[in-house]
Order: structure tokens, then C-alpha cells, then sequence
């Protein structure tokens, strides 16, 4: 039984890995110098009204950015600034962005 949990555990752990790549998220991020806006780190946005996406989770990342694509309609977000930015933007790479920035060492914190 052990066994099987292990096998599966790291069968999960496989797929998650292909499923977004880090390193391909940072080259994209460079390549479209996100940091601009996003500031030093991705902690420090050049404005206040500019959120902080270091450490935030990957999925909601990815999902922002998807809704930001999709733009008017269903399920989607019309911000004149980052519909632009995403045009580009495969689904892939749009994981891959989101795997990246959710590594990043966050300032966010949990109030217990
Ligand atoms: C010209 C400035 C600018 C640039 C360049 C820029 N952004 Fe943004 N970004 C913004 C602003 C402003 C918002 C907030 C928009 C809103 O209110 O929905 C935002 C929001 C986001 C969000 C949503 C965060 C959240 O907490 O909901 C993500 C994710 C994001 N940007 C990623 C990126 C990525 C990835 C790139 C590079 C491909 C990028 N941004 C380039 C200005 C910028």
C-alpha cells in the first residue's frame, strides 16, 4: 500500500512538473520585462495601485491572466493595461508565468 501511495505521489509530482515550467515562465517574464510595471522582484510595483505577484498562487495567477485574454464575456477581466500585455500569451506560457512568479519569495502574509 505504501508503495502505491509513493508511485502515485510521485506519478502527481511528474505531472505537475510538465504541466508548468519555472524556468520558461522567468525567460517569458524577462522577455516582456513584466518588472516595469511589476516592479523590483515582483514585489515592488512602480505604482500602489499595481498588485504585487510574487508568491502569489499559481493557479489564481495563470487564471488572472487567462481572464485578462479572454476580456469582455464570460469569466473575463477588462483592464486596458493587461489586455494588452497578455496578447501574446500562450495558455502555456501563461502557466509557465504563473509557476514562475508563484516561486518567488513573497511579502505576502497569513494573519493567524
Ligand atoms: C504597463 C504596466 C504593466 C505591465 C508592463 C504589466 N502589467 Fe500586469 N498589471 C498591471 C496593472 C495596472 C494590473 C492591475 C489591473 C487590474 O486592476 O485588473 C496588473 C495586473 C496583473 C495581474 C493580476 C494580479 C492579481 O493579483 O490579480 C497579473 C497576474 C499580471 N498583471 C501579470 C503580468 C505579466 C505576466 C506581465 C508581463 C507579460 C505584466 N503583468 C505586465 C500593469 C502592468
Amino acid at each position: 500500500m505504501k508503495k502505491l501511495i509513493y508511485a502515485l505521489a510521485a506519478g502527481a509530482f511528474a505531472l505537475n512538473a510538465s504541466a508548468a515550467d519555472v524556468s520558461k515562465g522567468e525567460a517569458l517574464v524577462k522577455k516582456y520585462n513584466c518588472a516595469s510595471c511589476h516592479g523590483a522582484d515582483y514585489n515592488k510595483p512602480i505604482d500602489p495601485s499595481y498588485p504585487k505577484l510574487a508568491g502569489q498562487h499559481p493557479d489564481y495567477l495563470t487564471h488572472a491572466l487567462r481572464a485578462y485574454k479572454r476580456g469582455a464575456g464570460a469569466n473575463g477581466r477588462t483592464n486596458p493595461i493587461m489586455a494588452g500585455q497578455v496578447q501574446p500569451l500562450s495558455n502555456k506560457d501563461m502557466a509557465d508565468i504563473g509557476a514562475y512568479l508563484a516561486s518567488l519569495p513573497s511579502q505576502f502574509v497569513v494573519s493567524k
